[in-house]
């Protein structure tokens, strides 16, 4: 259980966690907490039907960060909920109603991203508009550039962000062009808490935060610097079948040694405990289960790194001593 999370996460028994954990990838920023203590001594909330400041103050900075004509912002609180809007969005534009999402993705949970999630995956999908999403790949993490999609060529007509938008506040957005959100305007879009002052005061701090510490360029070195250290692993333990990602988004494929299948469940849960017993919190995903998944604060440095890496190298020895002497 963790109970306190400053550059680490602590347990109930003050333990220390490095994290490199998917879900846990929010650390306290002095700066974006102290946003929301002084929005939360003078407004809490207000909806959307009133013209707060502190919202259009934070939809400037956020669409500068845009290119094209995806200029038209919709707050709202959670993941699942912007990417339900942006499904609604695209229906209204195109008239279709089928949708494509890819094998073993997770879109958030409502019963329409349910319905897009994992095998329920091949529908008829044109012309659906190229939505892509950004609840995990945004805010610079991948390192060369500020969102996922501008390091392939594309600019796409929807955009949802979650998750870091708002450094673990409440907050998630769908961003998308004037001519979409027109294609839906006959309908009154409310939501009553999304984009409330205090989510935009922190929205607009993380990004102030994340141009001032030059976290999209850490990501670019520190990444690099995890993920080389990862192929050097790679080459000393078989288990490993593949190291991949971009910035700090990486992830460690688990196979059964010199083969491509994927490591069997309980050696896998084995390695993710041992992980964690010395001390490094990690994620874990993929089709079948058997990836290790890097996604830590975008603030770590080379020390962090370089922890992480003793932790994993210390674990995969054990875990390969183990099977030498099983055999
Ligand atoms: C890729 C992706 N999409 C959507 C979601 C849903 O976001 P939320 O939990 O904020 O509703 C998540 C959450 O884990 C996610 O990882």
């Amino acid at each position: 259980m963790a109970v306190k999370v400053s550059r680490h996460c602590y347990n109930i028994l003050s333990r220390r966690y490095a994290s490199v954990l998917p879900k846990c990838d929010f650390i306290p920023n002095k700066k974006v907490t102290a946003a929301l203590h002084k929005q939360i001594d003078t407004l809490w909330h207000t909806t959307n039907i009133y013209r707060h400041p502190q919202i259009y103050e934070y939809v400037e900075k956020l669409t500068a960060k845009f290119p094209g004509d995806l200029k038209v912002v919709y707050l709202v609180n959670s993941g699942t909920e912007a990417n339900d809007l942006a499904i609604l969005l695209a229906k209204s534009y195109t008239g279709n109603h089928d949708v494509i999402s890819l094998q073993s993705s997770y879109h958030g949970y409502s019963s329409v991203m349910i319905g897009l999630t994992a095998q329920q995956s091949y529908r008829t999908p044109l012309p659906v508009p190229a939505g892509i999403h950004h609840v995990q790949t945004g805010f610079g993490r991948t390192g060369d550039a500020f969102w996922g999609f501008e390091s392939h060529g594309v600019v796409p007509d929807i955009v949802t962000l979650a998750k870091g938008i708002g450094n673990g506040f409440p907050l998630a957005a769908v961003v998308t062009t004037k001519e979409i959100a027109q294609a839906h305007a006959k309908a009154t879009y409310f939501n009553t808490f999304g984009g409330n002052p205090m989510a935009s005061a922190v929205g607009k701090a993380v990004l102030e935060v994340i141009d001032e510490e030059n976290l999209q360029q850490n990501c670019k070195e520190t990444g690099k610097y995890f993920i080389e250290q990862l192929m050097a692993l790679q080459k000393v333990y078989p288990v490993i079948g593949d190291v991949r990602g971009k910035g700090l988004m990486l992830a460690i494929e688990m196979v059964e040694p010199g083969t491509k299948d994927p490591l069997n469940k309980p050696d896998f849960a084995n390695i993710l405990e041992m992980i964690k017993d010395s001390g490094v919190l990690i994620g874990t995903g993929g089709r079948w289960g058997n990836v290790l998944r890097i996604k830590p604060p975008m603030c770590i440095n080379k020390d962090d790194v370089n922890f992480a890496m003793s932790v994993l190298d210390q674990s995969l020895n054990s875990y390969s001593k183990n099977l030498k002497n099983v055999n």
